[in-house]
């Protein structure tokens, strides 16, 4: 079955084909990066507008570059909540119109679980190495989640917060970087000594919960008592290596805590070069099978919400076409005992 998958909860126009949940044909993805930059983060009007432009144009591309036709389409996947309310719409109003016209069974996605799925995107193996644990980092989540198969997760700790994504780039905004700020922060910090500067690692050895806000707090206190002494490329590598330390240590209690021996790391941050490095190196310690996907899966894509819209679908059948479009929507999770 070829899954047509439609993620605009942000501000990435994305739609995918991928067929039995797996195999990614296409997975186009519009940036508005440089739209919103000017405005040094995301305006929500300008996001919806947005996506409506570019909707069809990138529809159009994804079934071109996946050799597909609209006939060929078995299912539409499209992400519901949470996000944006406005640029959810357009994302769903799309998906609603297409699964009526082609008369085709529609599933609405949570954008978390699409994250998820991003791991069995990256290494189809998983499947067979469940439970697993997984770090769910992105601008407005971080989250460790135990997971036994679709559907199943419990939540294991959460961010009081900030999360990961926003105290990287509300640090990044401090710094004077342009948005977005975790991929710029990031490079900065590559010419940096990280342990220059040591800005305090919220909660690191206190559960399975996070906070960052303290994080963001002392960079500011820093940079005012500072007035520039400090290279920047020192203190972005010192605020990064301080979130970095914290989410492999949290990863590592949850796994040590649960016994899992399976972890995948998703979402917008784990793009990051040195959280993949240290997680690597984490997984040989601990003797794990890790998965944390390209850099291109980890950012919002539709290519994860057609992947899990597939089991969506295989698990629970369709979704009324009258579903419903949330802007805040927790996982479902079970108590874990
Ligand atoms: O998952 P995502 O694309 O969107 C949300 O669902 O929020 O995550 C976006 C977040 C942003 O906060 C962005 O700064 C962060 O991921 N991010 C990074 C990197 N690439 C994206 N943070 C650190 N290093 C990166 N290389
Ligand atoms: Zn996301």
């Amino acid at each position: 079955m070829r899954v047509l998958g439609i993620e605009t909860s942000c501000d990435e126009t994305s739609v995918a084909i991928v067929e039995e949940g797996e195999r990614v044909l296409s997975n186009i993805v519009a940036s508005q990066v440089d739209l919103h930059a000017r405005y040094g983060g995301i305006v929500p009007e300008v996001a919806s507008r947005h996506h409506v432009e570019r909707f069809i144009p990138v529809m159009r591309e994804a079934l071109a570059s996946a050799k597909t036709t609209l006939d060929d389409v078995g299912l539409i996947a499209v992400t519901n909540r949470p996000g944006l309310l406005g640029a959810l719409l357009v994302g769903v109003s799309a998906a609603k119109a297409l699964a009526m016209a082609l008369r085709r069974p529609i599933v609405a996605v949570h954008h978390l679980e699409g994250h998820l799925y991003s791991a069995f995107l990256a290494d189809n193996t998983l499947y067979e190495r469940l439970p697993l644990v997984a770090l769910i980092v992105s601008g407005g989540h971080t989250q460790l989640v135990w997971m036994e198969g679709y559907g199943r997760y419990a939540l294991l700790g959460a961010t009081r917060d900030d999360a990961a994504g926003e105290a990287f780039d509300k640090g990044a905004r401090l710094l004077g970087l342009p948005y977005p700020g975790g991929p710029n922060l990031s490079k900065l910090a590559e010419g940096g000594d990280p342990s220059r500067i040591s800005f305090p690692r919220g909660m690191i050895s206190e559960g399975l919960d996070f906070s960052f806000s303290g994080l963001k707090t002392a960079l500011r206190t820093f940079l005012e008592k500072d007035q520039g002494a400090t290279s920047l490329a020192d203190i972005a590598a010192s605020y990064e290596a301080a979130i970095v330390d914290v989410l492999v240590a949290k990863l590592r209690r949850a796994l040590q805590a649960t016994g899992a021996k399976t972890a995948c790391v998703v979402g917008g941050v784990a793009a990051n070069r040195l959280l993949q490095r240290r997680m690597r190196a984490m997984a040989v310690e601990e003797g794990l099978h890790l998965v944390m996907p390209e850099p291109t899966l980890c950012t919002d894509n539709a290519a994860m919400i057609a992947a899990a819209g597939y089991w969506r679908y295989r698990t629970c059948g369709a979704d009324a076409l009258s579903f419903d479009t949330l802007a805040t929507a927790p996982l479902a999770t079970f108590q874990l005992a």
